[in-house]
């Protein structure tokens, strides 16, 4: 198994547990409910898809009978999608907690604009891997 697959999944049952944490906490604390966001997001961008991600670059290119495309690429889309994901979800916090929140709403929009980058290299390296042409 490759590492960055192996890194892969640790972070997403990194991200379960945290994530797990906020829920619980804001079921406590209903003040914590302004970070919804951040619970949601450590959930779906975290959780899920980093297992998704995880399991789908070690099986996929083996159901296809193939190998993948650009390991590289696959490195290099788990640190940008962790990096946009924790920016992302600091700055967004950030800004609920500050009165001149314009900063972080920028700084969170940019992490953004990193996981969304993070999510073409994988739509990129799947797709020429299970549907580009036979080498
Ligand atoms: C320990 C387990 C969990 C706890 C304690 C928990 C707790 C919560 C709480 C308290 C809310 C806010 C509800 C409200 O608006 O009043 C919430 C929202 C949400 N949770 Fe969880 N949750 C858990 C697991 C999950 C999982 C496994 C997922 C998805 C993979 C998830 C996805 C979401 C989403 C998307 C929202 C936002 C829903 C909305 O905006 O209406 N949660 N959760």
């Amino acid at each position: 198994m490759d590492r960055f697959v192996k890194n892969f999944i640790l972070m997403s049952i990194v991200y379960l547990a945290m994530a797990a944490v906020l829920g619980v906490l804001m079921i406590g604390y209903p003040e914590l409910l302004r970070l919804k966001f951040v619970h949601s997001h450590l959930m779906l961008l975290g959780w899920v898809s980093m297992m998704i991600y995880g399991v789908g670059y070690h099986i996929l290119p083996r159901f296809a009978g193939r190998l993948l495309k650009s390991t590289s690429m696959g490195e290099l889309q788990f640190w940008l999608a962790n990096i946009g994901l924790v920016g992302m979800l600091l700055f967004y916090t950030l800004m609920q907690y500050s009165t001149d929140a314009g900063i972080y709403k920028t700084l969170t929009v940019v992490f953004g604009v990193v996981e969304a980058f993070s999510i073409l290299l994988f739509f990129y390296n799947i797709t020429t891997t299970v549907f580009g042409k036979e080498s």
